[in-house]
């Protein structure tokens, strides 16, 4: 290896505060566990000290495939040795193949590919405001929901319904009117008074809000308002898409249809991949020179996606994900439903929420200590969400481990 130039040789030597820190040279954006991971197998993680977790987890609901896949990993490598990247100012057949797929489980009509959620959803507002823009609606506005997570970028940010994210950021993109989830009247309201609303845009399930499903009722009801109005509903799948709820997405279970759909963390198996899928209403709303993104839609992240469709479709992950959910979800209301200090436990398929009547994020600590990575949300809510590989067995050992830990914490006095 060259050695390094000598200012990087000055600041690797150099005394900082954060050097007190385990990885002194990344900013301090994040609070992590001192634990570092070094490879995975299936539903499974090891340490670098050689100790092993069950990944209730799934990278945040992105390990759709679990670790080490026999069937990704290969697939992959021929990938990486063929070709990684090279810019959309060239077809990429990949993108076709992969769009066409989402399009057939979809029932959509178009995607145009990203790298995140994030960049998932700034597509999604963009064709929100241009379609108002195209309609002659200068100022368009679009409906968001409390408690909503939709990203870190400027406009995502000001879309999401959480004051934290939100602090030392200001001023926020102008143009969302928030409405509180499930309420139909809330939005008729919002109809009747502001003509400049092009667009509703909510997670199918809110994820970091606290896993808090939108009822199919409600869906349904956003759907014929909508077409009534108008306006394009935007569903954000980026968390709950991708086959973690038994269905490919979320809403199938309402059975309507988006107009517009972003798509991230699952659909690459931890590859770097968002996707923002059209209806007919939405398909031709951006054209040449509107958007772009220089790594959306590389041939690698396009095989990931690709290849993760496919398995899921050929090893029947959706059912599991439906059937071993369940398991899981009633092993969890079997062993700690009845405790006094559990508000709540739901969900869907592998995504599922444990609201507790109090702040439990010292327990993502305790669970690691116990040999589970999970994650707390929403500052009470305890969320899992595993690799849809997850077996019946694996689910009762996410339940064999986590329970006792419930039940200490809670016993806790407050
Ligand atoms: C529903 C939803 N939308 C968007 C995002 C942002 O995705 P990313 O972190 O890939 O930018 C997230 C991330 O948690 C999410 O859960």
């Amino acid at each position: 290896m060259n050695a390094p130039e000598p200012a990087l040789n000055a600041a690797l030597a150099a005394p900082s505060a954060a050097a007190t820190r385990p990885m002194p040279h990344v900013l301090n954006t994040y609070g992590r566990l001192p634990i570092a991971l070094s490879h995975g197998q299936g539903c499974w993680v090891w340490d670098t000290h050689g100790k092993r977790y069950l990944d209730g987890l799934g990278g945040i609901a992105v390990n759709t495939l679990g670790h080490g896949h026999p069937k990704l990993v290969p697939a992959l490598q021929e990938q990486v040795a063929k070709l990684i990247h090279t810019s959309n100012y060239y077809e990429v057949p990949l993108q076709e193949q992969l769009a066409a797929k989402l399009c057939e489980i979809s029932g959509l009509d178009g995607a145009f590919f990203c790298n995140s959620g994030l960049e998932a959803n700034e597509a999604a507002l963009k064709i929100a405001r241009k379609f108002g823009h195209d309609k002659g609606i200068d100022r368009p506005e679009i409906i968001v929901y409390e408690k909503a997570f939709h990203g870190r970028s400027i406009a995502t940010l000001s879309a999401t319904g959480n004051p934290k994210v939100q602090a030392g950021f200001g001023p926020l993109v102008e143009g969302f009117v928030r409405v509180p989830m499930n309420d139909l009247a809330a939005v008729e309201a919002v109809a009747k008074s502001n003509p400049n609303v092009v667009a509703v845009f909510l997670e199918t399930i809110q994820g970091e809000g606290g896993v808090n499903p939108s009822r199919w009722e409600y869906l349904q009801g956003l759907r014929k308002l909508c077409d009534a109005q108008g306006w394009l509903l935007m569903l954000d799948e980026v968390q709950c898409g991708i086959g973690r709820t038994g269905k490919w997405f979320a809403h199938q279970w309402a059975g309507i249809q988006p107009d517009v759909m972003p798509l991230a963390k699952g659909l690459g198996s931890g590859v770097p991949i968002g996707a923002v899928v059209c209806g007919p209403r939405a398909l031709n709303v951006l054209g040449p020179g509107n958007h772009g993104t220089t790594f959306g839609g590389n041939p690698l992240a396009m095989r990931a996606g690709v290849e993760t469709l496919r398995i899921c479709e050929e090893d029947g992950l959706l059912a599991n994900a439906a059937t071993v959910g369940a398991l899981l979800h009633q092993g969890l209301v079997r062993e700690i439903g009845a405790l006094p200090g559990v508000m709540d436990i739901r969900g869907a398929g592998l995504m599922i929420g444990i609201e507790l009547d109090r702040p439990c994020g010292v327990l993502l600590g305790r669970a690691a200590e116990a040999g589970l990575m999970i994650s707390v949300t929403a500052d009470k809510v305890i969320r899992i969400v595993p690799p849809l590989i997850l077996s019946a067995e694996e689910a009762a050992q996410i339940v064999a481990i986590l329970a006792p830990l419930v039940k200490a914490f809670l016993s806790e006095a407050t």
